[in-house]
């Protein structure tokens, strides 16, 4: 079954007299896909998980699930599971209780209780570990547990606050796979918190950016990699350099003084723009044969690439990711093609950004 399944309509949470931390919020979650709510600490993202699970009612605004108004509906009479960040597990007992303990408060069958429990065990690979304390799991293993504990619900969406961020770097990459593939498997709607831009872009089909309480862009990863709608975007979602620059005409910008040909139009005649070009999108060559001209300040080896800290004439820093090395103090020249350069209008709002881009894209179908 596909479609919207959850939907939130001019959603404000204000507690208190304190400024509103969610500000009229609207967005469409369509059933089966992984999302991800990404955003820094503060920006509301734990809010909205618990505006969708029932734990809080919005202050202005609707929300929907399934088409149905649910403002007032309680959290246990919801199709929506939720896994916390610390799990929440319950200490005192084994694995196969933690899975069990909701379907016994729901005073399931003794039978019914057993093939469940077993079949979510097996779901995510904890088949021998049902008797089990808390305490003997790793941290990878309690994750699981958490998980096998809200699909045993067999609920329609599952929330997943921050269920990584307790993990190291192996696991947690080694969970981000086995996360997504549980996803594609079992076909649920996932709603995913992170605060890290590597996992939203790794994991999700759909990811919402918030700033302050607000969807600053939602999309796929690389349309939100690709194309940012402004500063806070492009900064948070990957590396990026940003100047800010003055569009001439369509296809023509000028950045650090110079000219450059670009990709898009549709900006009025020597408005002020911001430009992102990403780390990757440039390339080292001969300070004759640049777009620009730089000295090399620093440099960093990653493992795969160098990251290499430049500076033009102005004192702007240019980040270079590059395969080759290169020597600190050196002239050099960065090449970048029309397509790498991202021209953000300032102050747009997600609506009329993705208006302006359909504009475009049409007229490159009809020109070709
Ligand atoms: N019960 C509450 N009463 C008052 N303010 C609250 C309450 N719950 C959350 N807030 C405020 O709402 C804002 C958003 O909080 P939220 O927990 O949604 O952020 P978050 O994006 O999940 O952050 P983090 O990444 O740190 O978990 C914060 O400023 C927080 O202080
Ligand atoms: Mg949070």
């Amino acid at each position: 079954m596909s479609g919207t399944i959850i939907r939130f309509e001019n959603v404000t949470k204000q507690f208190d007299q304190d400024p509103a931390v969610l500000k009229d919020v609207s967005f469409e979650i369509e059933r089966g896909k992984f999302y991800t709510l990404l955003g820094p600490s503060g920006c509301g993202k734990t809010t909205i998980l618990r505006l969708i699970a029932g734990f809080t009612n919005p202050s202005k605004g609707k929300i929907y699930f399934d088409g149905k108004l649910v403002n007032n509906v309680e959290a246990n009479k919801r199709q929506v599971n939720t896994v916390f960040q610390d799990y929440a597990l319950f200490p005192h007992l084994n694995v196969f209780e933690n899975v069990a303990f909701g379907l016994r408060i729901k005073k399931m069958k003794k039978e019914d209780i057993e093939k469940k429990v077993s079949e979510a065990l097996r779901f995510v690979n904890l088949v021998g570990y049902e008797k089990r304390q808390m305490k003997e799991m790793s941290g990878g293993q309690r994750q699981r547990v958490a998980i096998a504990r809200a699909i045993v619900n067999e609920p329609e969406v599952i929330l997943l606050d921050e269920p990584l961020s307790a993990l190291d770097l192996k696991l947690r990459t080694e969970m981000q796979y086995e996360l997504r593939e549980l996803q594609r498997r079992l076909g649920i709607t996932f709603i995913f918190v992170t605060h890290d831009q590597e996992e939203a872009l790794a994991m999700s089909d759909e990811i919402f950016v918030l700033n302050k309480g607000k969807i600053e862009q939602s999309g796929t990863p690389t349309d939100i990699y690709d194309e940012p709608i402004n500063r806070f975007v492009a900064d948070f979602i990957g590396e990026s350099n940003i100047v800010s620059g003055k569009m001439l005409t369509d296809f023509q910008v000028e950045f650090v003084g110079k000219e450059f040909e670009c990709v898009d139009q549709g900006f009025d005649t020597d408005e002020t723009v911001e430009i992102v070009i990403r780390p990757e999108d440039l390339e080292i060559t001969s300070p004759e044969q640049g777009k620009l001209q730089v000295t090399v300040d620093s440099q960093l080896f990653r493992g795969v690439h160098y990251e290499i800290c430049c500076l033009d004439e102005a004192g702007n820093e240019w980040l270079v990711h590059s395969t080759k090395k290169a020597v600190v103090g050196d002239p050099i020249g960065l090449h970048f093609e029309p397509e790498a350069i991202h021209v953000m209008r300032l102050g747009e709002t997600e609506e009329e950004f993705d208006k302006r881009l359909e504009a475009y894209g049409e007229e490159r179908n009809a020109t070709n």
